[in-house]
């Protein structure tokens, strides 16, 4: 397992430390396209699209994002998403996002979005994903940050749609690397999309799930037996059970946590009581990731740097982070190689006060 060099000093002083949780290199596995969309950006796009919005302006919309629980959010969230038509759409919120991750340093991302939101409203899929691809593409000629898009399926919605819309997304998946599962998790359960995703794994589609974020323990078991998910997004309800705490640790299943999304929708009502510290404590493979930045009030950095200063985490947990999201990423060994020796220089320049 990479860790920083054993002369490393175990803690630079408190104020030098969220300066390299933000220079560090990283990678972001867990952050929903849709929820990229600011209200600037959705303001502008309503009125390029002649989409009426049930707010009258930016500050309206932003003083609704009063979230008490997930499907308190996901009502705002998919509201804001209907002002997303066409192929030029989907290209600036990607570009918007992208950014953005490259200021925060993140050096590769693997991108969620969830085409039943746009389908159901007459939308092609082929506006979303090449909309999306061609932003990934003019990102990394423009900045070098690479990336993969997740096709999401959404998890209210019947298996059969989820089958529906893998029919409409395969001619295109030359530009999505796997699949995943969002949206309301408590209710729907893992096994009602046994089937799709047994079908993706015989694709060679990779796999990850929504599991353990206001849902028990169970549903991150079967995600895990039932989806062969090979990623858990949140999952910080593993912690109430023993045996599979030791599987995650075991088997080095990523557990992909969003703290200030956790902080914002009331899974963790205060910040300082997240669990993240626990989880590197018992040897997971947890990384630091926005979810959907522009709701819960901000990119991966900020989400960085607010956890460390309400949790006191130092400086070895920022490495094992930042190692974390390279180890947890769908790229070939190589290139997670060349990520860690670029994050131990980055921290040994930190250590002589560069
Ligand atoms: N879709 C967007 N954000 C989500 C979250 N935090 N949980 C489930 N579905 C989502
Ligand atoms: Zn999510």
């Amino acid at each position: 397992m990479p860790s920083l060099p054993t002369d490393f000093p175990q803690d630079l002083p408190a104020d030098r430390l969220p300066a390299l949780l933000r220079a560090m290199p990283k990678a972001e596995l867990h952050m929903h396209i849709e929820g990229s969309l600011e209200p600037e950006l959705i303001f502008a796009l309503a009125q390029r699209n002649g989409v009426k919005l049930a707010y009258p302006n930016v500050e309206a919309l932003r003083a609704a994002y009063a979230f008490t629980n997930l499907q308190s959010f996901l009502d705002i969230y998919y509201a804001g998403a209907s002002v997303l038509l066409t192929e030029q759409d989907f290209y600036d919120m990607g570009m918007a996002y992208l950014e953005k991750a490259v200021a925060d340093n993140v050096v590769h991302t693997e991108i969620f979005f969830d085409p039943q939101t746009h389908t159901a409203r007459g939308v092609h899929i082929k506006h979303v994903i090449m909309g999306l691809h061609r932003a990934c593409l003019v990102a990394e000629k423009r900045w070098g940050i690479t990336s993969q898009l997740i096709l999401n399926f959404l998890r209210h919605l019947s298996e059969d749609d989820a089958w529906l819309t893998l029919e409409q997304a395969l001619p295109y998946s030359d530009y999505f690397s796997g699949v995943g599962l969002d949206s309301s998790e408590v209710g729907n359960p893992p096994e009602k999309f046994a089937s799709v995703f047994a079908h993706c794994k015989n694709l060679g589609l990779r796999r990850v799930a929504h599991a353990g974020e206001e849902g028990p323990p169970a549903y991150i078991w079967g995600a895990l037996d039932l989806l062969h998910a090979e990623r858990i997004d949140h999952g910080v309800q593993a912690v109430h059970d023993a045996a599979l705490v030791q599987r995650l640790k075991d088997e080095r299943i990523p557990l992909t946590v969003c703290p200030l999304s956790n902080q914002k929708l009331q899974v963790f009502p205060d910040l300082a009581d997240h669990n993240m510290p626990q989880l590197l404590a018992q040897g997971l493979v947890a990384t630091v990731n926005s979810d959907d930045p522009a709701y819960f009030g901000g990119y991966v950095n900020d989400n960085f740097v607010q956890l460390f200063a309400a949790t006191g985490m130092g400086v070895r947990e920022a490495f094992q982070l930042a190692a974390n999201s390279f180890e947890a990423s769908f790229v070939p060994q190589e290139r997670k190689d060349a990520w860690l020796s670029q994050l131990q220089q980055c921290f040994i320049q930190a250590a002589r006060g560069a």
